[in-house]
């Protein structure tokens, strides 16, 4: 059977036209921008395929992967740099609970040296 994904005849596809235009834009775009990769290993291996007119449609994740590599750099440099900021906060507050145990230890130490007996 040839592959027919508007139907026809009276009830035919009211946005075929439409969809298809789009489609012939989008596409190429796509193809020209992004490599497509199966996202899992499963369908590396083995190809997914579509049954026509098949009841259930398999479920196939991809990653787009850019082909603009200026901007997979960038993309790249930022999460580092928003890395090295988390990483940066994680021992800033780190050394400031260190420094507020300090300083609480010295409170208590300077307790010890009040004398027990001061009012005499
Ligand atoms: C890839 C995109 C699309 C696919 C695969 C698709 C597919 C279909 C299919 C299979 C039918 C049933 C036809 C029949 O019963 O013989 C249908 C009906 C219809 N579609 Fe689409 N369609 C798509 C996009 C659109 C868009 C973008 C629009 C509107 C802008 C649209 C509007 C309609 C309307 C109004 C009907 C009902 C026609 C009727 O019952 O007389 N479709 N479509």
């Amino acid at each position: 059977m040839a592959f027919n994904p508007f139907l026809g005849g009276k009830r035919v596809c009211l946005g075929k036209t439409f969809a298809e235009t789009v489609l012939k834009f989008t596409l190429p775009l796509f193809w020209h921008h992004f490599d497509i990769e199966f996202a899992t290993e499963e369908h590396k291996t083995v190809r997914p395929h579509l049954e026509i007119l098949a009841m259930s449609t398999p479920v196939v994740p991809v990653h787009f992967i850019t082909k603009n590599k200026d901007a997979e750099k960038a993309m790249f440099d930022k999460q580092e740099e928003a890395k090295r900021a988390e990483e940066e906060a994680a021992r800033k507050k780190m050394e400031e609970e260190r420094k507020a145990m300090e300083e609480d230890e010295d409170d208590e130490d300077d307790e010890d040296d009040v004398p027990e007996h001061e009012e005499l």
